[in-house]
């Protein structure tokens, strides 16, 4: 990874129309699901970024014939060709969604062998919710020395209840589901807008899927699953998000084009509390901001609540309201180390386990911040778009792990961001 820095020239009013990407988090679950096809898959509207580019060398590493277009956004898999079913530490590290093939080699081929995955270090994140779905459809599951080793002569559908809801958890089910025999409900299921594309594309290939958007989906395994048409992944709703916060942040006018309205609900309302103007249309949110911004409150919450991947560039934009506000981190343990790195700029902030409290002040100045995990990355580029000066941001691989092209887009609407390797 590429050890450059972000120079970001704050107070940069942004205008304009942007289109948001394809959805990283269900760009790292479609693409395994890849495997399941006994025919080649074509998927479009993928995003050029870093945990795309894992899981086509994870594709690869297993024998599978990949095609890429990253100006396209174009994937064709041919999966007939995979003749291994052990996944690297050095590819699991780079990605949390490196558990997936779990599920996805488990189901096409019986068995696994997948280290314990990586990603963002925003929380112990154990995956005993994965292998307790496993085991429950009849796989035999044990982790030995950091790897997960999986195998089953032939999955039985069955009743899985998740013990808290987990959106890898589900996914990965789900995954393993499709070639156990019968029918597996999945109980206390994750609702996220990618847990819906993952069961569309699954039914696209030919396995029944009802229920995904509820808490309860049922799946009924088909050993014969095969691709007929391409399948384009749904816009990248936490990049709307992060973009609609720029244009807040900024007091800017800002349209944002080829997103779903309906997935951004629980910040639109906040935003509209803060005293900004949102409107939604077909598939585009048009966000304005002139006055001063009233402080809220939240507590990040699983989907349509309000998303834990949208806390951090959120309580960047809080650290200038007028006033004192509260949020409360719900799903991670771990995910306000950005706050330490905005109290450089300036923030008035204090902590309290999962409360951060945060007293608006009239402006954030230039610092020389250090990105801690993708989201985080996030927020210091809001802060810096808000603050006065020019705020260095370290650890930009961070960033590219989940936004394509994020300097490209917002220079576009107007703000002057620049990059410089070490
Ligand atoms: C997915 O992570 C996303 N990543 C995360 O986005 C997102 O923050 C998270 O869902 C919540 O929406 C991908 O989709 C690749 P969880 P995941 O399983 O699946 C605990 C980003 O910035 N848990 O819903 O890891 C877990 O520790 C990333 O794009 C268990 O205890 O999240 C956490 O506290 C960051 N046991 C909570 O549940 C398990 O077996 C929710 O985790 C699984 C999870």
């Amino acid at each position: 990874m590429s050890d450059e820095r972000m120079l970001i020239v704050g107070g940069q009013r942004l205008e304009g129309v942007v289109h948001v990407s394809g959805g990283k988090n269900t760009a790292v679950a479609i693409i395994p699901a890849t495997i399941l096809s006994q025919t080649p898959c074509v998927i479009e509207n993928l995003p050029d970024i870093e945990d795309v580019h894992v899981s086509i060398e994870t594709l690869r590493y297993l024998g599978a014939m990949v095609e890429w277009n990253p100006q396209e956004g174009i994937m064709i898999v041919d999966s007939s060709t995979i003749n291994r079913t052990d996944v690297p530490l050095e590819l699991c590290r780079r990605m949390r969604a490196s558990s997936y093939y779990i599920g996805a080699l488990l189901a096409r081929f019986g068995s696994a062998q997948v280290p314990l995955p990586g990603g963002c270090d925003i929380g112990r994140r154990p995956i005993d919710q994965h292998i307790k779905g496993m085991r429950a459809l009849g796989a035999e599951v044990e982790t030995c020395h950091g790897t997960v080793n999986a195998r089953a002569n032939c999955l039985t559908g069955n009743d899985v209840f998740m013990d808290m809801v987990t959106v890898g958890g589900t996914v990965n089910v789900m995954l393993a589901a499709t070639h156990a025999e019968g029918l597996t409900t999945i109980y206390n299921a994750a609702k996220e807008p990618h847990i819906v594309d993952l069961a569309n594309f699954l039914g696209s290939i030919g396995c029944r899927v009802k229920g995904a958007g509820t808490d309860v989906i049922r799946i009924r395994g088909n050993p014969n699953l095969a691709a007929r048409r391409p399948y384009a992944v749904i816009p990248d709703q936490i990049e709307t998000g992060t973009l609609m916060i720029a244009a807040a942040a900024t007091h800017g006018d800002v349209t944002i084009t080829g997103c779903i309205p309906t997935h951004m609900e629980a910040l639109t309302a906040k935003l509209l509390e803060m005293g900004a103007r949102v409107e939604d249309k077909d598939d585009a949110i048009r966000v304005r901001s002139i006055g001063a911004h009233r402080a809220v409150s939240f507590k990040t919450q699983v989907y349509p609540g309000f998303p834990t991947d949208l806390q951090q560039p959120m309580s960047a934009l809080l650290c200038t309201a007028t006033g004192t506000s509260t949020v409360v981190e719900n799903i991670f343990e771990s995910r306000f180390r950005h706050l330490a790195e905005m109290e450089r700029m300036g923030a008035n902030v204090r902590i309290y386990e999962q409360t951060a409290v945060i007293e608006g002040i009239p402006q954030l100045h230039s610092a020389a911040v250090e990105a801690t995990d993708l989201r985080a990355g996030a927020a210091l580029v809001i802060a810096g778009l808000m603050a006065q000066g020019t705020t260095e941001i370290y650890n930009t691989h961070f960033i590219d792990r989940g936004y394509e092209h994020l300097e490209k887009k917002l220079n576009s609407l107007g703000a002057q961001i620049s990059r410089i390797s070490d």
